[in-house]
């Protein structure tokens, strides 16, 4: 029998501080209209100087875990996407594992940028489909303002901190109808972070109007990849659920798809572009506030550097 991978549970965690564009305004040469205008963000979460990629996922897989109301024992696989991750080594994965204090469950990190828990999920959904997992546990959490050059007005708008969690088991009633992931490293120029390990360790670079056109077709061809292999049409979507980078990107995917921003699930405003964190925390959203509901159609999309792109079309 040939399981599915049903979403049981999701999280979210969010750092208490926030940063307005207008304090950003009196940091660097920008203003509140520039950055909604050309991004539709207001405002940024912020992690603490305690807060670690591990802390913030630990609280959103806990809550994860509370409302699948599962023994935490039970999940055999933890898979954590994060760009910012708490130490080189140990994996972020390994971190919360400890800090969930699941013993048996195998954890590692993976490393997809922006489109980090979209990778999570297909990589869980392969897991559970074959057998080899039961219960899989996916977390994107992101310290971006760690990487973020603050004196960079280009890049230092866009991003935020946070953690999306969500919980997968084998079932025979639908979950996940399919995944799609994609990557191109000939674009590394356009979008890159330099580690410490390099000559000189710094910060996000971005040459953003370059990236912004190849994310528009791009996330327009994988939303036709994800119809067709399913074979519906657009009527077909309840939900689009993308990764929050640009209002603008996130419109032209929902035209394409035929939808009205209403079927949307924008965390942007308030949130900026956390990264691997951003599609897992909508979506958590959208389930929590009860615009999701049970048997809907809902597509999760995400483009980052790489550059790298992926969707889930997902069951819920
Ligand atoms: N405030 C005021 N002016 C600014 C700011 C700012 N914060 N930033 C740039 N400008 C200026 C530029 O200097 C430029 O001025 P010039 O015309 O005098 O040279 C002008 O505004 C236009 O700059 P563009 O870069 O062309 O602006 P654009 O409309 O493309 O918006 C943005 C920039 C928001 C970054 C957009 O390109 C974008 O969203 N790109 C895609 C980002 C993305 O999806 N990244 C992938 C995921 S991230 C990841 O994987 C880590």
């Amino acid at each position: 029998m040939t399981y599915y991978s049903k979403v049981i549970g999701t999280g979210g965690y969010l750092p208490e501080k926030v940063l307005t564009n207008a304090q950003l305004s009196e940091t660097v040469d920008t203003s509140d209209e520039w950055i909604y205008e050309r991004t539709g963000i207001k405002s940024r979460r912020i992690a603490s100087a305690e807060e670690t990629a591990s802390s913030m996922a630990e609280i959103a897989a806990r809550q994860a875990i509370e409302a699948a109301q599962i023994d935490p024992e039970s999940i055999d696989l933890i898979i954590v996407a994060t760009g910012t991750p708490d130490r080189v080594y140990p994996s972020t994965g390994c971190l919360l594992q400890r800090r969930l204090g699941i013993k048996h469950a195998v954890a590692f990190d993976i490393q997809a940028a922006c489109s980090g828990s979209i990778f999570g999920l297909s990589i869980a959904d392969q897991y559970i489909k074959s057998g080899a997992a039961k219960t899989v546990l996916v977390v994107g959490s992101e310290a971006c303002s760690r990487i973020v050059d603050w004196t960079d007005r280009t890049t230092c708008i866009l991003f935020g901190d946070g953690a999306g969690a969500i919980l997968l088991t084998a079932s025979e009633e639908q979950g996940i109808l399919s995944t799609h992931i994609h990557s191109d490293g000939e674009y590394e120029e356009l979008l890159y972070c330099p580690t410490s390990t390099e000559q000189q360790a710094g910060y996000i670079s971005m040459r953003g109007n370059e990236v912004f056109k190849v994310a528009v077709n791009t996330l327009g061809r994988i939303v036709d990849e994800t119809l067709e292999a399913n074979e519906l049409e657009q009527s077909h979507i309840d939900w689009l659920v993308p990764h929050q980078a640009n209002s603008r990107i996130i419109a032209a995917t929902a035209k394409k798809l035929k939808l009205s921003m209403d079927q949307v699930i924008m965390t942007l405003e308030n949130q900026g572009n956390t990264s691997s964190a951003s599609v897992l925390l909508a979506f958590n959203e959208g389930v929590r506030d009860g615009r999701i509901q049970r048997g809907q159609v809902v597509l999760l999309e995400a483009f980052g550097a790489g550059f790298t792109w992926g969707s889930a079309l997902i069951k819920y």
